[in-house]
């Protein structure tokens, strides 16, 4: 394999050795197949590919100075699976084949996590998709679930360095009692145009508001939205955005930490209050926000002075990657070891 500069990695593809496949059909799931190939074969009137049967997770492993292999609350990301799974009518894959796949596709791919101390990790990509044929919009008879691997670094440039996002007036990404809470393709494809624009600007991602009303703060592209005051930690309560898994660990944390904690609406008109402001996420980890602009009233909302991230941002930060490398104790039972 090519030396890969761990340091200075993107949050990209990188092939790995190995990525595991099951298909589920006349009312089973197949054991795994170990496969080398960076394709599939798919039925040109798979469900997946026409009505958007597709869902998918990710999640995180990473190298501990202990030379032990850390996976973070695989658990919450089966559950989500699941939840996804049924919110668009598919065949779920069970907690316990979903950790089998988990740690069999990293033990099979050791060698691309990436060193203690790099700040990359392995990122496990779990898929599942209808690939049963139909014509009519139904749900699919068949399914495949498919696991793969990638080492990433951080996906905003420069990790907790503070970016910029700009709050999308004219594209939503979900709709309440949309598919909003699913990690479904079909979201993902909705925030694009959004992303792009938010792009175009010169912004690291855009702050997407609840659809109904355009009041409250839903979420930030690809990752949640908390802001701090007052020594609380205040995240969105909304039916359109997805649960994250890094959020629930922060506010358990900030709790663990004294903090005060509110899982609650939060209006845009409440931006200016807070002291500090970020987006949390799996791939994100914790970015912190520099600015906010609302083209709405040309308002820019600053958080940071000289590009140095919050306080407490940066002590909830430190909190959690020290618990997820394995540098501080886990007392939360949110790691794996994978042998
Ligand atoms: N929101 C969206 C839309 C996401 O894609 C993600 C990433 O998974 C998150 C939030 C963060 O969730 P998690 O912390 O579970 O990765
Ligand atoms: C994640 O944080 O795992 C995500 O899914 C974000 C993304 C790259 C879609």
């Amino acid at each position: 394999m090519e030396a890969i500069d761990w340091k200075n990695l993107p949050f990209g593809y990188i092939k790995t050795d190995y990525n595991l496949r099951s298909t589920f059909k006349n009312g089973k799931w197949s054991s795994f197949e170990v496969s080398n190939s960076e394709y599939i074969d798919i039925h040109i009137a798979a469900t997946g590919l026409h009505y958007g049967q597709e869902a998918f997770e990710g999640l995180k492993a990473y190298m501990g100075k202990d030379g032990r292999i850390r996976l973070f609350r695989w658990n919450e990301n089966a559950k989500r699976l699941i939840h996804s799974a049924k919110g668009i009518i598919m065949e779920p894959v069970s907690e316990a084949m979903f950790k089998e796949a988990v740690l069999k596709v990293i033990s099979l791919n050791k060698r691309f996590v990436p060193p203690y101390g790099s700040g990359a990790s392995l990122y496990i990509r779990p898929l599942l998709y209808g690939s049963g044929a139909e014509v009519g919009v139904k749900p699919s008879s068949e399914y495949t679930f498919i696991i793969f691997v990638t080492p990433v670094g951080p996906y905003f440039k420069g990790g907790v360095v503070p970016v910029n996002m700009l709050i999308s007036r004219d594209v939503d990404r979900a709709a309440p009692q949309g598919t909003g809470t699913f990690k479904v393709g079909g979201n993902y494809a909705a925030s694009l145009r959004a992303l792009l624009a938010a792009k175009h600007g010169g912004y690291a991602s855009t702050i997407f508001l609840d659809a109904k009303e355009k009041k409250y703060i839903d979420e930030c592209g690809p990752a949640n939205f908390f802001g701090i005051k007052n020594n609380t930690y205040v995240t969105p309560k909304s039916e359109s955005i997805l649960q994250s898994i890094t959020n629930l660990s922060l506010v358990q944390l900030a709790e663990h930490l004294g903090m005060k904690t509110e899982r609650r609406p939060v209006p845009v008109t409440e931006l200016p209050e807070f002291e500090e402001v970020g987006a949390c996420g799996t791939a994100a980890v914790i970015s912190p926000i520099a600015k906010i602009f609302d083209p709405a009233d040309n308002k820019v909302y600053e958080y940071c002075k000289d590009c140095i991230p919050g306080e407490k941002t940066m002590m909830l930060y430190r909190k959690l990657v020290a618990i997820q490398c394995g540098d501080e104790p886990d007392p939360f039972g949110w790691i794996t070891i994978v042998e």
